[in-house]
């Protein structure tokens, strides 16, 4: 009889949230102290437009972008009790400036105006100066469908320009990377992509150069945007400056369809959205998920989907025949590998799997090893692809599928396998 398992270690109650009353466009809420102001207007599904915030990162408040009204109940007279508003909350004191969302946290008694005649004026003004310098070759711009700054112009600009002198000219097609483009032109300075190479990659390679309207972004001197994590800064780009030489100008995003799925490059399995049209893949961008990959993934993960549709890929069984691969039917391939089966021994009969292989497919050759009676099943282990970051040691996405359902450690048979072939003991090999 198996032991009884052990009862599971009590899990500690987590520390009490301390709560504080926030007022958002008129309604009250609750966040947890040290919320910033800019997920409480989130959670209460009032989004607030932004470029330089980003979840994941610092905030360094640059953009301006995130401006809205904030007040505070005003400190009573002494001796009086503070003023009441009709929900029985102190009357909030409305502040003569705005201020930006993304770096201030909400306080007991706040008050966010979102929508207020003041906060829409600060966007248009901020829209407006963005606007001054920007190219505007939305038409040939590989973000068009998902530019933060042509969906914030629709909903937040003028729709007109007043500037008449002319714009700053900045390095175009800027090859800064072996897989990232920048236009200079297109950069709204909001410094995403700096602080992900240095606060993420932990490789910063990123930085501003020159002042004011000339300010421009490159890479430092005798160094190139290359680690394996550059491509995130494309998906945190919130403009068309940084663009995956892989994607670009292939497809327009409109035209694709979106799926979930999880990257099989290594075992950690990062989330992430498959991008197609018909039957084939353009993209593969990562989905957030903090338990496993947070909102990144590796290029080499990312960009591993290429053999889908290479026309290098076998798609049709093949049968070698006077030296020579013929492409054959199913039926006649199948019925030949039954014939070459009929009549071994189980022990003449080794199966090499796979740890790439899903669950059901690993079930398969469980039953399929059991029917031959062979025990001569392995997978082969792929290890050294650690990177301390995502990247996980095991290059196999399904170790654990294939240690549970076929009962093997990893590689643990191999040697007998080949020891078995060497001495002629065996006489066919199912290699999966
Ligand atoms: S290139 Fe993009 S992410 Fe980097 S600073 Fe410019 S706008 Fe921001
Ligand atoms: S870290 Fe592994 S699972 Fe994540 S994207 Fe890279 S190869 Fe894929
Ligand atoms: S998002 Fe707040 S200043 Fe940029």
């Amino acid at each position: 009889m198996p032991a009884p398992a052990e009862a599971p270690a009590p899990v500690a109650a987590p520390p009490p949230v301390d709560l504080v009353n926030v007022q958002i466009d008129g309604v009250w809420h609750k966040f947890p102290k040290g919320t910033r102001m800019i997920e409480a207007c989130k959670q209460a599904k009032k989004e607030v437009p932004h470029y330089c915030y980003h979840p994941k990162l610092s905030s360094p408040g640059n953009c301006r972008m995130c401006l809205v009204e904030m007040g505070m109940p005003p400190r009573p007279a002494p001796g009086t009790e503070p003023e009441k508003d009709e929900h029985g909350m102190p009357k909030i004191g409305w502040m003569p400036r705005p201020v930006i969302a993304c770096a201030n946290t909400v306080a007991e008694g706040m008050g966010i105006r979102t929508e207020s005649v003041l906060t829409q004026e600060c966007r248009k003004g901020v829209m407006e100066f963005l606007l001054i310098n920007h190219p505007l070759d939305c038409p040939i711009c590989d973000q068009a469908g998902e530019c933060r700054l042509q969906e914030f112009s629709v909903e937040h600009g003028k729709g007109e320009s007043r500037f008449r002198e002319d714009k700053v000219k900045k390095p175009k097609n800027v090859d800064i990377g072996p897989r990232v483009r920048l236009d200079d032109e297109r950069c709204i300075m909001c410094s995403r992509c700096i602080r992900f190479t240095a606060e993420i990659a932990d490789e910063p390679v990123l930085g501003f150069t020159e002042r004011g309207s000339f300010t421009t972004l490159a890479v430092h001197p005798g160094k190139r945007l290359e680690h394996n994590y550059s491509l995130n800064t494309v998906d945190i780009c919130p403009v068309g400056a940084l663009t995956s030489n892989d994607f670009r100008f292939q497809q327009r995003v409109w035209f694709l369809n979106e799926t979930n799925s999880i990257c099989t490059g290594c075992g950690r399995g990062c989330n992430m959205e498959i991008s197609a049209r018909g039957d084939t893949i353009y993209r593969q961008t990562p989905r957030d998920n903090n338990d496993v990959n947070s909102t990144w993934m590796c290029d080499s993960g990312r960009l591993d989907f290429h053999f889908v549709n290479s026309e290098f890929r076998l798609t049709d069984p093949m049968i070698k025949s006077g030296g020579k691969h013929q492409i054959a039917t199913w039926k006649t391939a199948l019925s030949n590998i039954a014939t070459a089966l009929a009549g071994k021994k189980g022990e003449e009969i080794a199966i090499i799997a796979s740890a790439r292989m899903t669950n059901e497919e690993l079930f398969f050759v469980k039953h399929l090893a059991a029917q031959l009676g062979t025990t001569n099943v392995d997978v082969i282990p792929r290890t050294g692809g650690a990177d301390n970051y995502l990247r996980a040691d095991d290059l196999n996405p399904n170790t654990n599928g294939a240690k549970l359902i076929l009962g093997i450690e990893p590689g643990a048979k191999l040697a007998e396998i080949n020891e078995l072939m060497s001495r002629g003991r065996l006489r066919v090999v199912l290699a999966l």
